[in-house]
């Protein structure tokens, strides 16, 4: 990583391991994008910025400005002078006029990267990372900016912010701040983004981009179940290992806009940040406000070379949990087991079997709190619901412990239900509008968290729960969207701050739940994977990755995840059948090795598995404590994807000095009278050899044999990659297989 700064040209580059961003300033005033791409050295590439086509520049054409600045590739573009493709900056003046002029005004590099107050982000010491700060100025109004871009040492991310200051006398009004663009000639590009609903997040999707404006957003006032804050343009041949991918990952779990915009000169503007929708900071003389990070991730070699980056960043420059690189202990959770049917007795009666099957912890999901039978009530009242558990909750979590296992609870602190002791003492700490009806949503509202007092009031309540017994897990849910926007504690001119400080509040509550209960390991959650984003994971080392847990529709959802996320986040765990969500019936061992690339647990009331199930249960946790640690730190590789070929999905994780692998191959659909398949392996070493030893359950139909071809053991890795392991077609749909492989 090294940050280079040729004064004399006036160009800024950054270098990563492969790659290198630059911009440069032109007319001493206006900050112009450069470069974006593989690697270079040379910093005498003005020439990349056309100044001396038409329009030209100001200083040389002052009659067409507007046309210039509507096709200069602007780092920073801001609404109101002339630029009319989609701006970043959008700042209202106390006299009510939206533009803003901002000249570059000099520049800092730093070694390490400065903290971003009350925000998740990246983070890194002065000896792995390096930041530059470009100061621009808008004289009119006094408002100073400084967008920061960190590089990281042995990384090919560039992570970005922006710090808006007010300078001068008089308050302004920021009605969008977004905190990264990238303006580039088109590539004929297409649009990646990851799309779905409750219960089928994280869809991947790729369509061309056509002339105007194609965005991925949520006003939801979190990430979202529908799009989520990651957008890639690539280029037409982009598979796993070829073509161009320009990537965006938004560290930021609110609301969020990701656009791309092609435009009459055929450049293409990407951008991203908080959505402008229903947000307006008023920032006071002194004060400042910054946006949240977007890491953009540049890759001249495919997709999976992209996903990598962000998985090795965000395993070494994000999630700080101590848990990060620990084996989790392998939980049960009662939700699709006993919803909010249960009591101790039924508790105990799992706990015990888990425990005699060599299942680590025990979580106790919804429903133990206030008097919850339903989602109809009691969110807010934070104590133990005396009817269900008799004894009170230390008396349970000491019995499970007795029985060998931790204990973990479920909790859901931003909501509040209308029947609730809690809404009936202090019915204003729910977002709403005075005078309408609040919309509900589960039958519940959201508490208003920009308000210290009320994050206060609910942290304590909360954290005197979890003082109260020996707890080591907290899933922390939230199951609604944010409606009907309006805070007590807000004047009217900061209604539209409501958004962002409730996440700032969200922030705060965890960074005080994690510093205050260090030993407690965190899961978030979303009515499943509403908010699996990076934010998130500064917070939580894992995060509940669906509702959906059969094992087929998991494919794909765990393929988007894996796309951005580190496969050492994604909750996932092994349920009952026919499953809860789509009636599906999947082989046991099958829902075992798709969980495997998680967090890995199970979900579903193990007092009445099969005696069948039960040896399989064992099997599975055998196999789970001999491959995490390969899985939880290995590099990612998608082989195959049902998405594309309709038959099988496959993928593979190679530990970081090549000298083993493990194969994950799922053949979803049978077909008869068919030649076994040879899926290409990689990230191997070509000139290491590999003993290759197929994973069976005992007791499976088949046998060692039965995929992978018996009489030869050994493989190279040159022969694995690039002619293929050969897998036999099994008998049966939705059959699993893994392959494990050994430097000989
Ligand atoms: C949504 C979560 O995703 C589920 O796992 C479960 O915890 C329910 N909420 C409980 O209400």
């Amino acid at each position: 990583m090294k940050i280079t700064v040729d004064e004399k040209r006036q160009v800024f580059l950054l270098h990563t391991e492969n790659t290198t961003y630059g911009m440069a300033v032109v007319d001493g005033r206006f900050l112009e994008h450069l470069y974006y791409g593989g690697r270079l050295e040379d910093t005498d590439i003005r020439y990349l910025l056309r100044t001396d086509e038409a329009p030209l520049v100001p200083s040389q054409n002052k009659r067409e400005t507007g046309a210039f600045l509507d096709c200069a590739p602007m780092e920073y573009p801001e609404t109101g002078m002339g630029d009319y493709r989609e701006s970043a900056l959008c700042v209202r003046s106390i006299a009510g006029h939206r533009a803003s002029e901002l000249a570059y005004a000099g520049y800092e590099v730093m070694e390490g990267k400065p903290k971003l107050p009350g925000l998740p982000a990246t983070w890194g010491s002065q000896a792995d990372c390096s930041t530059l700060k470009i100061f621009l100025k808008d004289q009119l109004l006094g408002l100073k900016v400084t967008l920061l871009y960190s590089v990281f040492a042995g990384s090919d991310a560039v992570v970005r912010s922006v710090l808006a200051e007010n300078e001068g006398k008089e308050p302004v009004y920021i009605e969008k701040i977004l905190s990264a663009c990238l303006d580039m000639d088109d590539q004929d590009f297409q649009v990646m983004g990851l799309f779905g609903s409750w219960a089928r997040e994280r869809h991947i999707q790729r369509m061309p981009l056509g002339y105007g404006r194609q965005n991925i957003s949520s006003f939801k006032g979190e990430s979202s179940h529908q799009e989520h804050p990651f957008m890639a343009l690539v280029t037409p041949e982009t598979t796993q290992e070829t073509g161009r991918v320009y990537a965006m990952n938004f560290v930021y779990s609110g609301n969020f806009l990701a656009q791309a915009e092609k435009n009459q000169f055929d450049s293409v503007r990407m951008l991203m940040g908080i959505h402008p929708e229903g947000f307006c900071w008023k920032l006071e003389p002194g004060a400042q406000f910054t946006a949240p990070e977007v890491v953009m991730v540049y890759s001249g070699e495919g997709l999976g070379k992209m996903t990598r980056t962000f998985h090795d960043l965000y395993r070494t420059h994000l999630i700080r949990s101590p848990y990060l690189h620990q084996k989790r202990p392998i939980l049960i959770n009662n939700w699709e087991a006993t919803y909010f049917d249960f009591d101790e007795t039924k508790l105990l009666d799992i706990a015990r079997e888990a425990a005699e099957l060599g299942i680590e912890m025990l979580v106790m999901d919804d429903g133990w709190f206030g008097k919850r039978s339903s989602d109809d009530s009691s969110l807010g009242d934070w104590f133990v619901n005396e009817e269900k558990l008799k004894g009170g909750l230390n008396d349970l979590v000491e019995k499970v412990k007795a029985l060998g296992l931790k204990f973990g609870i479920w909790i859901e602190p931003e909501m509040i239900s209308p029947d609730s002791e809690l809404y009936r003492k202090h019915p204003d700490w729910a977002i709403q509008i005075p005078g309408r009806d609040i919309t509900q949503s589960r039958a519940q509202y959201v508490l208003d968290l920009s308000r210290d007092e009320v994050v206060d009031g609910v942290y304590q309540m909360i954290a005197d729960v979890l003082r109260s017994a020996d707890i080591s897990y907290v899933k922390w849910d939230m199951n609604r969207q944010l409606t009907t926007m309006g805070s007590y504690a807000l004047p009217a001119d900061r209604q539209g701050e409501l958004f962002h400080r409730y996440m700032l509040g969200v922030y705060r509550m965890q960074e005080r739940l994690i510093t205050d209960f260090p030993d407690i390991l965190l899961e978030n959650c979303s009515g499943g994977g509403a908010r699996f984003d990076a934010g998130m994971l500064y917070y939580s080392p894992q995060i509940w990755c669906s509702d959906d847990t059969d094992a087929i529709e998991r494919l794909e959802i765990q393929e988007g995840t894996a796309l951005v996320y580190p496969v050492s986040a994604m909750g996932a765990h092994v349920s009952v059948c026919p499953n809860h969500a789509v009636g599906r019936t999947t082989p046991f061992e099958t829902r075992g090795d798709v969980a495997l690339l998680g967090t890995f647990g199970y979900e579903l009331d193990i007092t009445k598995l099969s005696p069948q199930e039960k040896e399989l249960v064992k099997e599975q946790v055998a196999r789970y404590h001999q491959y995490n640690d390969l899985i939880r730190e290995g590099d990612y590789y998608r082989l195959g994807s049902v998405r594309e070929n309709g038959i099988y999905d496959s993928w593979m994780i190679v530990d970081k000095d090549k000298s083993r692998a493990l194969l994950f191959y799922v053949q979803v659909r049978r077909r008869v009278n068919v030649k076994s398949r040879f899926v290409r392996l990689k990230g191997l070493d070509p000139e290491k050899n590999y003993a290759a030893k197929e994973c069976c359950f005992a007791g499976e139909s088949g046998t060692a044999s039965e995929w992978i071809p018996a009489d030869k053991t050994v493989y190279s890795g040159r022969a694995l990659m690039e002619a293929g392991m050969r897998l036999a077609s099994a008998y049966g749909d939705f059959r699993s297989r893994l392959v494990e492989f050994t430097q000989e």
